[in-house]
């Protein structure tokens, strides 16, 4: 069992967990995550590791409500357990001096590219961090990316920031006046997929967190492959940081469908079972 210490919705339908897991937090590193399972009959899901702070022995992570798990996950208390917190998983992120790095996130993706961003400032590079929102009530740890970032963009749909362009756009834009020697992109497949598609042409490597539907997390069961390069990988051993233009994103598309309409079913069950009156 693992103890909540804080659950908090940071913007709408995305919030923070922070959880006691001393052995977890004495051994994270950036670009891994988490594997957390709500109660002893929800999935696991992976979740990506956006902080951590090993004298407090506390983990934490940014997810987004999409499901059933999520769901469950929104209304834990502080002072609640989950039966499972695994981690942390995967390899980490490749960090050393390349020059400039643009960290590029979204949605669950500013969290989870945090200390990516923080570990490649500290090597040394030239931080510019770009992130994408719908709207700026959406945007959060503002802050906490500014900290670790010599440049610091937000594009948001509204007219609220200097660009209302998605993401990839803005990122061609910083390209033509800056050198960037390796993007970085975390957030939704839609998101790291277009940025991938935006830095091919210009040659710019380009690392994405791959978040295919994982059930072990630990290389057993497969269900997270991916190709990647023509040949087949497992997301939770071999990354989840592959380079963006050698992914066979169409697939991976595809696979994160699976149980979509599952997924709907499952979710309108528990909303009966647990709001009867809604
Ligand atoms: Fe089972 Fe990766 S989640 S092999």
């Amino acid at each position: 069992m693992a103890k909540i210490i804080r659950r908090e919705r940071l913007v709408p339908n995305l919030h923070l967990l922070e959880i006691e897991a001393p052995q977890v937090a004495r051994k994270c590193k950036p670009g891994q995550f988490v594997i957390i399972m709500p109660d002893e009959r929800g999935e696991r899901i992976p979740l990506n590791i956006a902080d951590w702070d090993s004298e407090k022995g506390t983990v934490t992570s940014v997810f987004l409500v999409v499901g059933t798990s999520t769901q469950k996950l929104s209304i834990l208390k502080s002072g609640d357990e989950v039966p499972v917190f695994v981690g942390p998983l995967g390899k980490q992120s490749e960090i050393k001096k390349f020059g400039t790095i643009l960290c590029a996130g979204g949605c669950y993706g500013i969290g989870a590219v945090y200390p990516v961003a923080r570990a490649m400032k500290e090597a040394g590079n030239k931080v510019i961090s770009l992130l994408d929102v719908k709207a700026n009530y959406l945007l959060y740890w503002e802050d906490k990316l500014k900290a670790v970032s010599d440049e610091f963009f937000v594009s948001s749909r509204d007219s609220y920031y200097d660009c209302k362009e998605f993401i990839p756009k803005v990122l061609k834009d910083v390209v033509k006046t800056t050198k960037i020697d390796r993007v970085i992109s975390y957030g939704c497949t839609y998101l790291m997929y277009t940025c991938s598609e935006a830095t091919r042409p210009l040659g710019i490597k380009t690392i994405v967190s791959l978040n295919p539907i994982m059930l072990d997390g630990t290389g057993m069961c497969g269900a997270c492959r991916v190709s990647v390069d023509e040949s087949t990988k497992f997301a939770c051993v071999d990354g989840p940081d592959f380079d963006g233009h050698l992914v066979d994103w169409q697939e991976l598309f595809s696979r994160r469908k699976s149980y979509f309409d599952d997924e709907i079913q499952s979710l309108c069950y528990w909303e009966k079972e647990n709001f009867p009156k809604s």
